[in-house]
This record gives structure tokens, sequence and C-alpha cells, in this order.
């Protein structure tokens, strides 16, 4: 029997509630289709800062460069919020994804027959809308030094180089040709020169390798605008660091809520799964967090592990939940985190 080991990173707020939901779902998806997961918890974020000092102990990351895939849960909180900037809780999400190396953040929204009603936009808008956003990830202005304050103020640095451009540029053109061809690459290159240069190394990776996928270009800001009004348009939405983390949570709207999205941050020595949204601290400790995100996380690692049988059964059962009308508080329903993780691995074990 195959085993994986995976380190749970849950992390703050609702990152517990939402990581166990995915490791129950996890756990019935491995019974089911004979592969064993051994599932180890190690803290991040402001959980690690208040036992550890730091946000990314040691321990923890030498467990997570150790293990199969790994499982994160969300970090921060205003707990934390005054820490200075090496202890805080964010540090430790932003250190991991770069000692991994993990560069390429994919981040699908898609909107399931089932919610079209609980999206805000219009059910003409949003029905059939299926995009991803890459997002580059460990470069641009999250990375850029010099970063920090002096006399006059406080500054950031944005910067990317070529080569970083074009293997992120690879990895959304790939995803392009198993998707619909189509690649819209999201720049300010009307402002940047990063951005110019974005532009510039998108154009020369598609002419040379990536001639049969279709590529446009929008700034940012129009690209935004866009999602909004037209998202069916999108296949592949190809962008930097800071732009991908906006675009991503504003598609979060489509289907109705943050708490739906899952992501697969790749690329490095190991695979990273994280939602796309964070601690929620507005309603950490109920028990009505929304697992959706974090479950269809790991589905996403499940097929990054090869085991694209039970990736596509958990989405399976993620989906008739929804249809059935087991809905959370954010998605306008009263369903509870436990009701939602119960009636998936139910599902999933029938
Ligand atoms: P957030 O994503 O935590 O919450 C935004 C809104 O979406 C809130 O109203 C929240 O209740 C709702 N929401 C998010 N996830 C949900 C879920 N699963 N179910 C139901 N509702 C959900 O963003 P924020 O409030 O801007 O940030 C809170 C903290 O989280 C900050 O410290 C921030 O730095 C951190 N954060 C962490 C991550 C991460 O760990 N990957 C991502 C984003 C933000
Ligand atoms: C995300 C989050 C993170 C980011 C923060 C918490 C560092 O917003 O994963 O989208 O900006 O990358
Ligand atoms: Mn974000």
């Amino acid at each position: 029997m195959k085993q994986y080991r995976i380190t749970v990173v849950a992390g703050d707020g609702i990152g517990p509630e939402v990581a166990s939901a995915a490791e129950k779902v996890l756990d019935v998806a491995a019974g089911r289709f004979g592969f064993g997961l051994a599932f180890e918890r190690q803290p991040i974020g402001g959980e690690a800062v208040d036992r550890f000092g730091d946000p990314l102990p040691s321990v923890t990351r030498d467990a997570c460069l150790a293990s199969d895939a790994i499982l994160l849960g969300a970090v921060g909180g205003p707990k934390w919020d005054g820490e200075p900037g090496p202890r805080r809780p964010e540090v430790g999400l932003l250190r991991i994804r770069r000692e991994l190396g993990a560069f390429a953040n994919i981040r699908p929204s898609f909107v399931p027959d089932a919610l079209v009603d609980a999206s805000p936009l219009k059910p003409s808008v949003v029905r059939g809308v299926d995009l991803v956003v890459v997002r580059e990830l460990t470069g641009g202005i999250y990375y850029g030094e010099p970063r920090g304050r002096d006399a006059s103020g406080a500054f950031d640095t944005m910067r990317y180089s070529a080569p970083e451009v074009e293997r992120i540029a690879r990895v959304a053109f790939e995803q392009a040709r198993r998707r619909r061809g189509r690649v819209v690459s999201v720049d300010k290159a009307n402002v940047l020169e990063t951005s110019r240069l974005w532009r510039e190394t998108v154009i020369r990776v598609h002419r040379d390798e990536f001639p049969d996928v279709h590529l446009g270009h929008l700034y940012v800001d129009n690209a935004a605008m866009q999602i909004a009004v037209n998202p069916r348009q999108f296949d592949v939405i190809l962008t930097g660091n800071l732009f991908g983390d906006i675009l991503s949570d504003l598609s979060a709207t489509l289907p109705g809520s943050l708490g739906l999205l899952p992501s697969a941050s790749l690329g490095g020595t190991v695979g990273l799964f994280e939602p796309v949204h964070g601690s929620a601290p507005d309603i950490a400790g109920r028990g009505i967090a929304n697992p959706v995100g974090c479950i269809l996380c790991g589905a996403m690692m499940l097929d990054h592990l090869g085991e694209a049988e039970a990736a596509g059964t958990i989405r399976g059962a993620v989906d008739k939940v929804l249809s059935a009308g087991l809905l959370t508080a954010d998605l306008g329903g009263t369903a509870a985190t436990d009701d939602v993780t119960t009636a998936v691995s139910e599902i999933l074990s029938s």
C-alpha cells in the first residue's frame, strides 16, 4: 500500500477548523482508494510565534521539506498585527513558500450550477465560469529588496527577472493546453518597468514554445473590471504575485465565497496546498467556517500525488453536497463546518 507523509500546518483562526475537515475527508478517501496518509501537525504563523517566537520554526520547516505534501489552514489574526515584521504570522507562510521554491500558485475558480444563485453577481454572468489564476508566488514586490523605512517614509521593491517570468509563463501555457487553450497575461505595462519585462518575456515564451495557445494581455485595472463583468471570457489568467493575490480574491466573488477556493503552490521540492482565504478572525472558533476550500486543497494534493481518481471523487462529493443545498453561512446557508464535512465524507464512503 502506498503511504504518503503529509505535514499539516493548520495555523490560526479558522485554519485548524478547515484543516481538520480536510484531514477527515482525505482519510475517508485514502480508505476507499487503498492508500495511506500519515498526517503530522506542525506549528506555523501566530501559533508558532506564541510557542517558539518564530512564525516558521525549524522543526516545521524540516518536517515540511521531508514530507510528500503540505496542507496549510491559514495564518494571521489581530492578536499578532502589532508584531514586528519578522514575527508576523504571514511571514511564516512567505518563508515556507520561498524555502520550498513553490513559485507557481494555481488558483482555480469555478461556479458549480448549484451556486449560481449564491453569487452576488447575476446568474447570466457567472453561470459556467471556469477559470484559473496562475500567480507567481516567490518574487515581485513580496520579496524584493530593499524594503524598509527611512526618514522619508517606507519603501518596497518590485523586481522580476526574465527567468522568473519565463518559468511561471510556462506553467500558465501548460495549464491552458490541458484546458481551453487560452491565456490572458495581466500586468501594468503602461506604468511599471517590471510589467514591461513581464509582457516581453511572456510574448517570447509564447512565440517560441507555445504558439498553439491563444495569448492576450490586459492591464490589471481593466482585468479586475472584466472579471466582474464578463468572467466567462477567461480560461487561464497569468499574473505576478501582488496582482494575483488581489485578482484571486476577486475571482472568489464569482461562486460567492472565498471559503470555496483552494490553491496549489507548485514548482518546488514539495507541493504546498493552501486555501485562498485567510484565518477569518470574524468567524473563528464558532464552527461555521466553510471547509470546502481546504477540502478541495486536499483534492489538488491527491492529484499532485498521482491519486487522480480519489481527487475526482472528492470533487464529485463536494459538488453533490453543494447541490443538495447544504451551505455554510458565507453562502447564505445554516450548515456548520462539521455538517458539510460529514456529508462529504458520507458520500465518499458510500
Ligand atoms: P480572510 O480571508 O481571513 O477573510 C475575509 C472574509 O472572508 C471574512 O469576512 C471571512 O469571514 C470570510 N471568509 C474567509 N474564509 C472563509 C471560510 N472558509 N468560510 C467562511 N467565510 C470565510 O481575510 P482578512 O480578514 O483580510 O484576513 C484575516 C487574517 O488572515 C489576516 O491576518 C491576514 O493576513 C490573514 N490571511 C492569511 C491567509 C493565508 O494564511 N493563506 C490568506 C489571507 C489572509
Ligand atoms: C494569500 C494571502 C497571503 C498572500 C498572505 C497571508 C501572505 O493573502 O495566500 O492570498 O498575500 O500571499
Ligand atoms: Mn490573499
